[in-house]
Formats: structure tokens, C-alpha cells, sequence
């Protein structure tokens, strides 16, 4: 059992926003209601702690959010919960809702805050993982990312028709900064002919070779999914140095943009949202703290906020593999 007597539980998103957020939220605050704990929504991540608006949130507060994208709590990255003075104003606005524990959801920068927090001020935190670009260590899945995914897809889809239709090449650049989940899901749910991850490198002419190769069996059209963090250049960039190595190839670029990380969560984010906030509220009752709860293989895990921010996860080598040869 936890040294801590928990009675009031602040929650609050960070970072970007992820679809299933909301429903990780009513989980919390029912399972929290359920347990005759009190639960308070925290707005706008770390920058509303320090500004102090917080609200208390009930059971009917959480009615009719499941299916809803973005967060009702808002959220934000706070420059200020960086510096110990920011860091002091939070735990002042804690102390005067006499809120005794914390959970966090977000991803990597809201865990780093997290972690500091916890052990300056002693106050027991549990981390949720949602973001749609699925880079935490410690879980199979993030909240979001399947969403993510699903509308990236379905918008390649779209673009395959009319690529098809005018046999043309077509570079998709979707969401991940660092990492490549999301393009690769999204390039072998779409058929894409090949797929740019930053965790890879690539060489430019090789890529015009095999596009090259396309051209010769009477292959058209084409699509490529470039990770906007892909380490041979943006979408745009790629586009421009293949266009010229691939003859009478008419080159297309969309960037899919901020659609991925809007909309109604997928029936999995809603399920992965619930079963992380119900088994946070549960985690800090047990004594958990400074951890992020996971799932693994379908169990339930707990990884210490200094492994899954600093840890990293990498999109499975078969899967890559597999995405190539499936594309030939
Ligand atoms: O971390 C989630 C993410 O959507 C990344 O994939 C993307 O690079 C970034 O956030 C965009 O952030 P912002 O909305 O602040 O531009």
C-alpha cells in the first residue's frame, strides 16, 4: 500500500491530442466515482495546473464524450512546468484543491514533467500514453494511434483513385516527428509502393530505382508514404529530388496533416482509453507512482517514466520487411 492517503485525483491531457483521450478521462473520473474517490479535471495540461484552473468533474460531467476527439480538458506545452518556480505554482494549486495524487496522460514530454514533478514534490503520478505517433516504450499500443492510422488510410485510399485515374506519382507525407509507426501501418493497410520511416535510411536513387521498375511492368500510378520526420527529407523534399530520376513520371505530393489527429476514436482506442484509465485510478490506489501503465500482449504493465521516455521503440524489422515484399 502507498504511504499516501488518496482521496482527490487531479487528471489532466499534455502535449498533442489523441483521439481516445476523452474516453480515457471518463474513465478515470468513474472509476475514481465509483471507489468514493473525488476526481478534478486539470485544463490545459501542466500550463492550467500552474495557473491553477482546475474543476471538479463528476460522473454525468464524462456523459457523451467516449466517441469524441480531442480533449475536453484541453491541452497544451508548457515552456513554464519546466523551471522549479513553474514546478512550485503546480504544487501550490494541488495542495490548495488538496489534490493528493495525479494522472497524466500524453506522451513522452508529459512523462519527462511528470517524472521531475513526482520526485520534487513527492506526489504520487501514474502516466497514461496517448499520442497518435505510438512511440512510447512500454505498451504495444498508444491512445490514438489506430485512429490515426485508420483516417490516414482511408485518406490514401481517396488518393489512390484519382492517382490511379491519372497514372500519377503520388508522395503522402503523414504525422510523426520522430517516428515511423504511423506511416508504416498506414503504407501496408493502403497497399502504398513504398513506405519512408525516419528510423531507416534511404538512399534516393535506389527509391527512383525501384519506382523505375514500377514504369517498366506498366505499374502507373504510385504511392509512397513519407513519415514527416523521414531523414531523406519531408514529402516535398523526396518528391522533388525523385521526380527527376524516374522518366515522365507526373508527381503529386499531399500532406495529410492535422486530419490524422482528429475524429471519433476507433472502437480499439475507445477499449485501450478505458482499460488505461481505469487501471490508472487502481494504480495509485495500490501505491503506483512515477510509471507509465502499458499494455503488453493484452496484460496490463507498468513501466517507470525514466524507461519509457527514455527507451526506445522501434517499428518490428518483419513488419518493415514484410511491407516490401508485399508491395513488389
Ligand atoms: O506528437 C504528435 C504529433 O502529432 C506529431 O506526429 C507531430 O509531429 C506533432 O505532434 C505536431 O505537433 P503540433 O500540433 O504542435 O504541430
Amino acid at each position: 500500500m502507498s504511504e499516501h492517503n488518496i482521496n482527490r485525483i487531479g487528471v489532466l491531457t499534455s502535449g498533442g491530442d489523441a483521439p481516445g483521450m476523452n474516453a480515457a478521462i471518463r474513465a478515470v473520473v468513474r472509476t475514481a466515482s465509483f471507489l468514493d474517490l473525488h476526481a478534478y479535471g486539470i485544463m490545459r495540461g501542466y500550463a492550467g495546473l500552474i495557473e491553477g484552473e482546475i474543476k471538479r468533474l463528476e460522473k454525468s460531467t464524462v456523459g457523451n464524450i467516449i466517441h469524441r476527439g480531442g480533449t475536453i480538458l484541453k491541452t497544451a506545452r508548457s515552456d513554464a512546468f519546466r523551471t522549479k518556480e513553474g514546478r512550485q505554482k503546480a504544487f501550490d494549486s494541488l495542495m490548495a484543491h488538496d489534490i493528493d495524487a495525479l494522472i497524466v496522460i500524453g506522451g513522452d514530454g508529459t512523462f519527462t514533467g511528470a517524472n521531475v514533478f513526482a520526485e520534487e514534490f513527492n506526489i504520487p503520478i501514474i502516466g497514461v500514453p496517448g499520442t497518435i505517433d505510438n512511440d512510447l516504450y512500454g505498451t504495444d499500443l498508444t491512445i490514438g494511434f489506430d485512429t490515426a492510422v485508420n483516417t490516414a488510410m482511408e485518406t490514401v485510399d481517396r488518393i489512390r483513385d484519382t492517382a490511379d485515374a491519372h497514372s500519377r506519382l503520388f508522395f503522402i507525407e503523414v504525422m510523426g516527428r520522430h517516428s515511423g509507426f504511423i506511416a508504416l501501418y498506414t503504407g501496408i493497410g493502403s497497399g502504398a509502393g513504398s513506405i519512408m520511416i525516419p528510423e531507416k535510411s534511404y538512399d534516393i536513387d535506389s527509391v527512383a530505382r525501384t519506382l523505375r521498375k514500377g514504369v517498366r511492368r506498366q505499374k502507373l500510378f504510385n504511392l509512397i508514404i513519407v513519415a514527416e520526420g523521414n531523414t531523406t527529407g519531408n514529402a516535398f523534399e523526396v518528391a522533388n529530388k525523385v521526380k527527376d530520376l524516374v522518366d515522365n513520371a507526373e508527381v503529386k505530393v499531399s500532406v495529410i496533416g492535422h486530419a490524422q489527429r482528429g475524429g471519433a476514436p476507433t472502437a480499439m482506442d475507445r477499449l485501450l482509453a478505458s482499460r488505461l484509465g481505469y487501471g490508472a485510478v487502481n494504480a495509485l490506489l495500490e501505491g503506483q507512482s512515477r510509471a507509465m501503465i502499458g499494455v503488453l500482449n493484452n496484460q496490463i504493465t507498468f513501466t517507470p517514466f525514466i524507461d519509457a521516455i527514455s527507451k526506445p521503440k522501434v517499428p518490428n524489422e518483419d513488419l518493415i520487411r514484410m511491407a516490401e515484399i508485399l508491395s513488389l
